[in-house]
């Protein structure tokens, strides 16, 4: 069997790395497409290396742009690869526009589409990333879905049957990087010259909180006025809005940072007193290292981390306060995100539906 990955930003080099594992262990033919969506080294590269994933047979070098530069730009170029391919199957991962694209370039040519991380929904119609999950969800043949409540999601909206219930691969990823992480949870704290457990970890990178300027504004001010220093661990599109905004993201309580590979950034949030983002994985991340997240968005997809009480959605910046400050968590051994074998599951569901 032949499984083309397309993949393109951050987190979806995350994914992909037990995917890789469980394809190369399987012996299935694994073909690794990177559009070029996520291109500097810090974003993409020291992914690869870091979680040993197999190097991509094929770079698009797509690079920024529009949605619609950037989706059209991919779906272009991917058309005249996949039919080369012709795989199996076309794996896509998460809510990216690599993931829309590599979607509708796939089902266009007949070419038979999984996607994985199916049946998540924010409800958010205003978010890019909600457009691309609902999109690769009607467009793909296989929903390779990591919760409970993303199964409920996909037969509410008659997908059901094209869905399996697999868990969340990063789960996979973390559960492997948990005990390394443990030994160096001090080494960005001693970096920095802060205590363990005497920092907040952030990140902020969604275009819904970096491309209105008085929204930004408003939620590095509410960083920077924390009861203890706060690491701002920064993506380049963070900078790139602060800059234009004249934004100073050095402010009060933040101590900026460049982005950090996987191992690091697991490591910082184990040895912080508390995670503020905005990001999907980070969320669940800190869920599973037990540490409490302050989520700076309306809404979230991952439902299961406020319902357990480990996250709190902090939707304007003058909620991020109080909810980082709040008292500690209830434990919990709940398993909304698996078992860690995410990744063998869905090697295991691409051959039978095959
Ligand atoms: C993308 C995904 C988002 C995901 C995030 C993870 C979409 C619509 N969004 O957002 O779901 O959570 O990746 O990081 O696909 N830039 C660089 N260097 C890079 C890449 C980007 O400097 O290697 C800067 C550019 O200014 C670019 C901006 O970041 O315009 C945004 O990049 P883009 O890929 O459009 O979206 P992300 O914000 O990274």
């Amino acid at each position: 069997m032949k499984v083309v990955s397309v993949v393109g930003a951050r987190p979806q080099f995350v994914k992909l790395a037990p995917i890789d594992r469980a394809a190369r262990a399987a012996g299935l033919d694994h073909v690794i497409v990177h559009t070029g969506q996520h291109y500097d080294p810090q974003l993409s590269d020291v992914f690869f290396e870091e979680l040993g994933i197999s190097d991509p047979e094929i770079h698009l070098g797509v690079g920024s742009g529009s949605h619609g530069v950037q989706t059209g730009t991919m779906l272009a170029a991917l058309d005249e690869v996949l039919e080369a391919q012709r795989p199996d199957w076309v794996l896509v991962y998460g809510d990216t526009n690599s993931t829309l694209a590599a979607a509708v370039s796939a089902v266009k040519l007949h070419i038979p589409v999984a996607h994985l991380e199916a049946g998540l929904r924010s409800f958010n119609r205003r978010m890019p990333e909600e457009h691309n999950r609902v999109l690769t969800d009607h467009a793909a043949d296989l929903l390779l879905a990591p919760t409970d409540v993303a199964m409920r999601h996909l037969s509410a909206e008659g997908l059901g049957e094209r869905a399996v219930l697999v868990g969340d691969v990063m789960t996979d990823v973390l559960l492997g990087a948990r005990r390394a992480a443990h030994e160096r949870r001090g080494d960005l704290a001693r970096d920095l010259g802060l205590a363990l457990g005497g920092y907040y970890l952030a990140t902020i990178h969604r275009a819904e909180n970096t491309d209105d300027p008085a929204r930004l504004r408003s939620i590095v001010d509410a960083l920077a006025r924390l009861d203890m220093p706060v690491v701002l661990v920064a993506h380049p599109r963070l900078i790139a809005r602060a800059d234009a905004a004249d934004i100073r993201l050095d402010a009060g309580s933040i101590r900026l940072s460049t982005p950090l590979p996987y191992s690091g950034l697991i490591a910082a949030a184990l040895g912080s007193a508390g995670v503020v983002t905005d990001s999907g994985g980070l969320q669940k991340e800190a869920f599973l290292l037990r540490v409490p997240c302050t989520t700076v968005r309306t809404e979230t997809e991952w439902v299961e981390t406020v319902e357990l009480g480990w996250n709190v959605l902090a939707a304007d910046s003058a909620e991020i306060a109080a909810a980082v400050t709040r008292p500690a968590p209830l434990d919990t051994d709940a398993t909304p995100y698996g078992d860690g074998r995410a990744a063998e599951r869905t090697i295991s569901a691409l051959f039978a539906a095959r």
